[in-house]
């Protein structure tokens, strides 16, 4: 979602904070803008669209300063517009905001009572108005951002700056993330470490609730009391920062190809003398139950991880979308362990879900990419993936990613309750040593993939089937199919084809069947057939003992033999390189699909 930069420079800082919005680009947006001050004179460019669309304009309406904040924005109050694009500027001030500020119905109409005139419909302008007659009245720009700040309420990350004042942002953090980078004689404001990837690696993260006076000098932070206080000055391995593409045509493309190898890497990390080496703290001899709370692709692998932990430790599950959870009445207990499971670590309902638990269950577990994210902090245990930066919007490598350290975990619990022995162990871990291996088999398969493509390409509707962990598999498929290519998609488990799905097969509508040939396959095949004598285009993906036993289905793709607890993953493959090639048909943009942002971090 939005993106806030901000630099306080020694040269020009327009084409910088430019360059830093395209790094930031990844989180989905639609207009952009940027505001600098220069000899003492606040001044602002907006533009709609992509970051080119503000190109342009600053080519033809040059931006001169060198102290400056912009900003990428994913529309929530109002449209996208020049109009509602950030920064937001009433008289000396400009502010970029990222997240909602929940009472700005109120703060707007108190400041049209007191004569403000409003130039959008945006909530963000409400902070620029209360700014700006805090400076009417004789504050000092400070004073007059941490008197707007009290008045806020919501989750938010904000930056000002302000006229006369070329050597000043305010910024503060609550509940969106914000980081500080330290240069020489410069310093740097940004919505993660990665737009500030090509300024520097020194960074301080903001913690919840502080806000910071920023000049070339330095920092200052105060905490949410006001008081002043220091935050750890952290070095980003770049490593973890790296936004190209490795000659691939997409991020997606690049993130698809890297699985074997992130695979191999997180396996690595949690390898220990005795085999697996989790984080110290995480008990599962003591849970009697687990809560796993994920939006999105996350979700998904935490429905494939509930059939491993009940199967491999003999655990109760209880599975949720973070938006649904915490607006139930969750029975939640002191032997329950809640786990919290998001590529981003920033998602506004997932974190929401884990401060609701907080204080009521016994463990507070997370499993994110970004081990500096508010998930991971706020969490008792945190479980890294180690799967790199995702640029692509589609999540394909963390979701790999995240189903390794579910099966890591549930083989754990299995190991720690006692419920697996050691033999059965040792072989499923054999088992996912070998994933790596089969799913760079089934990349290979991907010329034959984008060939099966073709028939998806005019398609209205497709409709994704599986049983057992299959079936989580057909929803992540369905999930890709829709956010990249923009067809209607849906999942079912199969068996649940003849209870209303069944009415929607014609020779139209093409059926996607993941199928190994495993305990569930005759049952899948059944309901295959059911498809086939409706004349639905039915595409079955399986392996070759699967195809052996079935005639006549018109399309088919053949993967690898692998054991079940790797099949997610491995068919996890065929699922991505689907939409991928369905969107490429169809020509659309594959790493910034329309309307999507990459981190969620509103309701
Ligand atoms: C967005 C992304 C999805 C992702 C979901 C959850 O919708 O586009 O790819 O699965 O958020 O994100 P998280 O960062 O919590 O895993």
């Amino acid at each position: 979602m939005c993106g806030i930069v901000g630099v306080l420079g020694q040269h020009e800082v327009s084409p910088i904070i430019l360059d830093a919005l395209k790094r930031l680009e990844y989180r989905g947006y639609d207009s952009a803008g940027i505001a600098t001050v220069h000899q003492g004179t606040l001044d602002r460019r907006r533009a709609v669209g992509k970051l080119i669309n503000l190109s342009d304009t600053l080519v033809h309406q040059p931006l001169p300063g060198r102290a400056g904040i912009g900003h990428t924005r994913w529309a929530t109050h109002g449209g996208p517009s020049v109009a509602n694009a950030h920064p937001h500027q009433v008289g000396r001030v400009a502010v970029v905001h990222n997240g909602i500020i929940e009472n700005f119905r109120a703060l707007r109409a108190e400041m049209t009572e007191a004569g403000a005139q409003f130039s959008s419909e945006t909530d963000t302008e409400t902070i620029a108005q209360l700014a700006s007659h805090h400076l009417d009245q004789g504050m000092t720009p400070v004073q007059a951002a941490r008197a707007t700040l009290k008045r806020l309420e919501g989750a938010f990350a904000l930056a000002f700056v302000f006229a006369g004042e070329d050597d000043l942002i305010v910024c503060a953090r609550r509940g969106s993330p914000l980081c500080i980078g330290h240069g020489e004689g410069e310093m740097y404001l940004g919505s993660d470490a990665i737009a500030l990837a090509a300024m520097t690696d020194r960074i301080t993260y903001l913690e919840e609730g502080d806000w910071a006076i920023l000049t070339r000098a330095g920092a200052q932070i105060f905490d949410a009391e006001d008081r002043q206080t220091s935050r750890p000055l952290t070095r980003v391995d770049l490593a973890q920062t790296r936004v190209d593409k490795s000659g691939h045509r997409h991020f997606m493309a690049k993130e698809m190809a890297e699985q074997p190898a992130v695979l191999q890497q997180a396996l690595a990390a949690y390898s220990g003398a005795g085999g697996i080496a989790l984080p110290e703290g995480l008990d599962f001899a003591r849970a009697d139950r687990l809560i796993l709370v994920a939006c999105g692709t996350a979700h998904y692998a935490c429905q494939v991880a509930k059939y491993w932990f009940e199967q491999f430790a003999g655990l109760p599950v209880e599975l949720d979308i973070a938006s649904e959870f915490r607006y139930r009445a969750p029975v939640l207990g002191a032997s329950n362990m809640a786990v919290f499971v998001s590529q981003s670590g920033e998602t506004a309902d997932t974190l929401a879900a884990l401060r609701h638990v907080r204080g009521h269950v016994g463990q507070v577990v997370s499993v994110v990419n970004v081990p500096s994210s508010s998930i991971a902090r706020e969490s008792d245990v945190v479980l890294p993936i180690h799967a790199g930066p995702e640029i692509g919007v589609a999540s394909t490598k963390a979701f790999t990613a995240q189903l390794q350290v579910l099966a890591l975990m549930a083989l754990e619990a299995g190991r720690a309750r006692g419920f697996l022995d050691a033999a059965t162990h040792a072989a499923r871990m054999d088992d996912l040593r070998a994933a790596p291996g089969y799913i760079a088999q089934a990349l290979d398969r991907e010329d034959e993939i984008r060939r099966l493509t073709e028939m998806l390409a005019n398609a209205r509707d497709v409709l994704f089937l599986g049983r057992g962990a299959m079936f989580p598999l057909a929803l992540e498929g369905a999930l890709k199919l829709k956010e990249i290519s923009y067809i209607h998609a849906e999942a079912y488990a199969a068996g649940e084809l003849k209870h209303g799905p069944i009415a929607l097969i014609d020779r139209d509508l093409p059926v996607i069947i993941f199928a190994p040939h495993d305990a569930l396959f005759d049952k899948t095949v059944s309901n295959m057939q059911e498809v086939m004598a409706r004349q639905g285009r039915v595409m079955l993906i399986s392996d070759a003992a699967g195809l052996a036993e079935v005639d006549d289905v018109p399309h088919w793709l053949q993967m690898p033999a692998v054991p079940p607890l790797i099949a997610p993953m491995v068919y996890a493959i065929p699922a991505q390189l689907i939409a991928y090639h369905t969107a490429l048909h169809r020509g659309t943009d594959v790493d910034q699909p329309r309307n999507l942002a990459k981190s969620v971090t509103v309701e």
